[in-house]
């Protein structure tokens, strides 16, 4: 098992990295923690593979787990759910003294992260993230929060985790769209912070795609290491952060117009991370000859999902609503070369309109 550690002062926490390890959290828990009460916090998809492993290795140490279950997707990140979270624990008596287990993908992540952050101004909780996308991105770094009718992610808290508990063997149930939408953030973190891992992705996509055992933890771990990094440096996200949102003001706008259906966040990334590494060429920050290995390395993924019916006015419009624009302007992560990144203020639009176009006429085909 691999081990590496969130620096934030008396906010930090460790990251646990192995293969087949769900069942064993409960004796590293016991090591670490006096708490004796935890509830559990799950989708329905992922219950019933993973929930009892958890609950059954906890009663066997001793521990009490209590469960609930949410649906599955992310309508479950809602105020609605949310209430329904706090309800039950109110109705387990549950106390400050209680744990959050939050087992699942990002929405369980987001949405079990700020119900412990709420729960009575704040119950400690552990991360165990089950996708491949949670594993690499949202299970690190705090950020906890549900959405609002009105707009995605605007509530919520930062919130670090005690632990973070990674089993990279429950990535296998998981369907094929799911392991590309992981596999975006994981090629982004080489572009924006780590030329040698990009290389490692050059080599080994292949691999990923086919969760190599070996090559999904090193990763993984990688992926955990660089955000670890980030976050230690600028927790919320008050400027090296958003070197994060590379692909992610074109990806963001472009789930916004798809109303977040027929598009997972990691293939939206991907044509945004398309689109994005164009403009940076366009505007002589990053050379012809690493776009090219940056686009090389984005056609090996099978991509299921296409933008070719999107109007350009109407993304324009989600990307001006993003919270990421300020005063009109809008913002993007931009690669100087793989490895580097810096933040940008775009105002003509052209450059915008271009770098959709390019990414059309040049991105993945059905
Ligand atoms: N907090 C952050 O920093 C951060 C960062 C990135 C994304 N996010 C959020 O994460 C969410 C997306 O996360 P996601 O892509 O994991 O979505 P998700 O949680 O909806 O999981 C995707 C699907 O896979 C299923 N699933 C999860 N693990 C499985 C497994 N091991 N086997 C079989 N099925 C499994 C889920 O039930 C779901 O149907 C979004 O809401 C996004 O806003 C948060
Ligand atoms: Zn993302």
């Amino acid at each position: 098992m691999k081990t590496l550690k969130v620096e934030l002062v008396d906010r930090s926490y460790p990251i646990y990295i192995g293969n087949g390890n769900l069942d064993k959290l409960a004796e590293m828990v016991k090591l670490f923690f006096t708490t004796k009460n935890f509830v559990l916090i799950s989708d329905k998809n992922v219950f019933p593979l993973y929930g009892q492993i958890v609950i059954n290795s906890f009663a066997k140490a001793g521990l009490r787990v209590e469960k609930i279950t949410v649906s599955a997707g992310e309508k479950s990140k809602s105020l609605s759910c949310f209430d329904e979270v706090l309800t039950k624990m109110l109705k387990l008596n549950a106390s400050r003294d209680w744990m959050v287990l939050a087992l699942g993908g990002g929405v369980i992540g987001d949405l079990a992260g700020f119900s412990a952050a709420s729960f009575m101004r704040g119950v400690p909780f552990i991360q165990i993230p089950t996708s491949l996308l949670a594993q690499v991105d949202s299970s690190v770094g705090g950020k906890t929060g549900i959405n609002h009718p009105l707009a995605k992610n605007v509530i919520g808290s930062f919130y670090q985790p005690k632990m973070v508990w990674i089993d990279m063997a429950v990535l296998k149930t998981l369907e094929p769209v799911e392991i590309i939408s992981g596999l975006a953030e994981i090629l982004k973190y080489g572009i924006i912070n780590d030329r040698d891992f990009f290389h490692f992705c050059e080599e080994n996509i292949g691999k990923m795609l086919a969760l190599d055992d070996e090559v999904c933890v090193e990763a993984i771990y990688r992926c955990c290491k660089i955000k670890a990094k980030i976050v230690a440096q600028d927790e919320r996200e008050a400027g090296l952060r958003a070197i994060l949102n590379f692909g992610h003001t074109f990806g963001h706008a472009i789930e916004t117009v798809f109303n977040y259906q027929k598009i997972k966040h990691g293939e939206a990334v991907l044509w945004g991370m398309l689109a994005e590494a164009h403009m940076a060429v366009e505007l002589g920050l990053l050379n012809q000859k690493e776009f090219e290995r940056i686009r090389q390395l984005f056609h090996k993924i099978p991509m299921q999902s296409f933008i070719s019916d999107i109007n350009f006015d109407s993304l324009m419009l989600a990307m001006k609503r993003d919270k990421k624009a300020q005063d009109n302007k809008l913002r993007f992560a931009l690669p100087k070369s793989i490895g580097e990144t810096i933040i940008v203020v775009i105002e003509r639009e052209n450059l915008i309109r271009n770098a959709f176009n390019f990414a059309l006429a040049n991105g993945w085909r059905g």
